[in-house]
């Protein structure tokens, strides 16, 4: 589809309410909230076709052609999404220009970005340019990373600002933060770092220091409105592309940290570029995995970072690991304990709950009774707020264990606090105590979840917050999508949603597979909570099957009957202890 604003999109929509564009070719009857007719895609003689105004959508059962009133007109006659999105602005007086419309209103600025990262490519490899290379080596960044990076430098004996004005207005380059205005260059004499935003478009700078002392290491393109911190990760777009199913997202502080670890062929890392991660960039990264790992600085901000991230993961039901390092960063770790040593460490890292356990433990001397009874007592409290049942478990053991207490006695005790957590949970979410029947089939669970999740916000304030994980790829995309729209938006408006989802191939043909289901637009509480429910069982299903593969490797007796007691205790068999 040609570019067109979708806010543009949307207004125009809003416009034309597909009721009256059907009609003026299908006759139409009401029948309950919905009218029906017969399709004008197939050969109907049974009014197959529904136009739903809730949703401002057509849908025919028996062909499967549904969409908004712009894929009405396209299949209708015969033309293009980006054509009926024309013909209708056109009815209302506006000419949308084939030529200027085709562009993203932004694109003028990608290509002032891209030229200015040529030219201070140009300039690291010039000869004044030869200290930062130099630079560069010495902190063992070779070419080929500087040029897979596209780090260049700026340099105040050759400006950026007059060559750019050869071909663009100051007040552009002022407003993209690359200019002040006095004319002259906001970056001088700094390594070049371009910072991209999700699709990969250049959008702003990070410039270090690399021979002064100035007293800012780290000079970055100040907030302009295509660049924003608090949504935008160093690396993503890059990240992004080479992750694999499944795989884990790394999230660094800063900038070397992320360029050292693709030195040693880990591309998955992003960075949050000196401020905190934000529900923005969490939302941004759900949208590719479902797992991250946090490492941070070894130093105590590294670790007050990781304090902050970890609730903000675990609200968006994300699975959070943590790695700590033993030297002041990722690029020092790497660069002083090598590649195995850095693998080994993302390979194995701490769960939320051990983590927290060892930073509990950090200001207490534990060998004092008093104290030791105080990080218990906060370890129960945290342990309380854990889902995971196995980790509940194994954790109580561990500790069990440490301080050589009865199981039993803490046992006891983690159960008041458990309790205390659970009416608290109540009073935020009444809905979460009622018991359920477990639907047959898991899939059509997923699929129904899904679909009130698009047509209501409540479900899907509901899913967000109690779904644990949705197994299926696809599907996930999909309820990854919703959150993320329905967060940037605030609201759901289905026939928008298409056209948000329109460019989205991959998951616009798990959008139609959920909506052409014909379920009815009504649901009651009781059964959204059976949906969850469903969906969590296949999770955990899932871990049990995988217990199940450890323990045919397994062979310490000791070990696989520990393994069997987690199984059960997913299922629900009460054990002995
Ligand atoms: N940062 C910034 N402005 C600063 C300091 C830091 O924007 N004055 C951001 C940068 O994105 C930086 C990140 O915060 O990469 C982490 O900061 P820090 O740990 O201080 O820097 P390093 O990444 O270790 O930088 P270097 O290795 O180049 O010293
Ligand atoms: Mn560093």
């Amino acid at each position: 589809m040609a570019y067109i604003d979708e806010t543009t999109i949307n207004a125009i929509r809003r416009k034309h309410p597909i009721k009256e564009i059907v009609e003026r070719y299908v006759s139409l009857t009401k029948k309950g909230e919905d009218y029906w007719g017969l399709c004008p895609f197939h050969a109907d003689n049974n009014a197959s076709m529904s136009v739903s105004p809730r949703l401002d959508m057509f849908q025919c059962f028996a062909c499967k052609k549904a969409g908004n009133v712009f894929n009405f007109i396209a299949l209708m006659e015969n033309i293009s999404y980006g054509d009926a999105i024309r013909l209708l602005a056109k009815e209302d007086g506006y000419e949308i220009g084939r030529s200027i419309q085709k562009e993203d209103p932004h694109i003028k600025d990608y290509e002032i970005f891209k030229l200015a990262m040529k030219y201070y490519q140009n300039n690291i490899y010039s000869k004044l340019g030869e200290n930062a290379i130099l630079y560069l080596r010495d902190r063992k960044i070779d070419r080929e990373t500087i040029q897979k990076f596209e780090i260049g430098l700026s340099i105040s004996k050759q400006p950026l600002t007059p060559f750019l004005l050869n071909k663009y207005p100051l007040d552009n380059l002022i407003d993209l933060g690359i200019s002040n205005t006095d004319g002259k260059d906001i970056f001088n004499d700094r390594i070049m770092i371009p910072i991209h935003d999700m699709n990969g478009n250049p959008i702003g700078f990070g410039g270090r220091i690399y021979q002064t002392k100035d007293s800012s290491k780290y000079i970055n393109t100040k907030a302009t409105e295509l660049f924003d911190k608090g949504t935008i990760l160093y690396n993503y777009h890059r990240a992004h592309n080479k992750l694999t199913k499944d795989e884990s997202i790394i999230v660094m502080e800063g900038y070397f940290d992320v360029i050292r670890a693709s030195t040693i062929g880990v591309n998955n890392c992003v960075a949050p570029m000196g401020t905190s991660l934000t529900k923005q960039h969490i939302q941004i990264l759900k949208k590719i995995t479902n797992h991250i790992i946090l490492c941070f600085d070894g130093d105590e901000a590294g670790k007050q970072a990781t304090i902050r991230a970890i609730p903000l993961l675990e609200q968006a039901n994300m699975d959070v690991k943590i790695v700590r390092l033993e030297e002041k960063d990722p690029d020092e770790f790497i660069i002083k304990r090598g590649r195995e040593a850095f693998l080994q460490k993302i390979a194995n890292p701490l769960n939320a709950l051990d983590f927290k356990m060892q930073v509990l433990g950090e200001d207490k001397n534990l060998n004092d009774t008093k104290e030791a009874s105080i990080y218990i007592d906060e370890l129960l409290q945290e342990l309380a707020k854990e889902k995971d049942e196995i980790l509940v478990e194994l954790t109580l053991k561990k500790i069990a264990n440490r301080f050589q207490m009865e199981y039993e006695t803490l046992n006891q005790r983690f159960i008041k606090y458990q309790l205390k957590q659970k009416s608290i949970q109540k009073t935020n979410n009444p809905n979460i105590k009622k018991e359920q029947k477990t639907p047959n089939k898991y899939g059509q669970a997923t699929n129904n979840l899904l679909y009130y999740m698009i047509i209501s916000a409540n479900v899907m304030e509901q899913a967000e917050s109690q779904v644990m994980m949705i197994m299926d790829n696809k599907k996930r995309r999909l309820f990854n999508e919703i959150i993320y729209y329905y967060h940037k938006y605030g609201e759901l408006v289905v026939a928008d949603f298409i056209t948000y989802l329109t460019t989205k191939t991959d998951v616009i043909d798990t959008f139609w597979e959920i909506m052409n289901q014909n379920l009815k637009k009504t649901y009651s509480n009781e059964e959204i909570v059976d949906y969850i429910k469903c969906v969590n069982d296949y999770y955990k299903k899932n871990i049990i099957d995988k217990l199940k593969l450890d323990l045919k490797k397994e062979t310490d007796p000791m070990k696989q009957a520990n393994i069997l007691k987690e199984i059960m205790k997913i299922r629900g068999v009460k054990t002995s202890d």
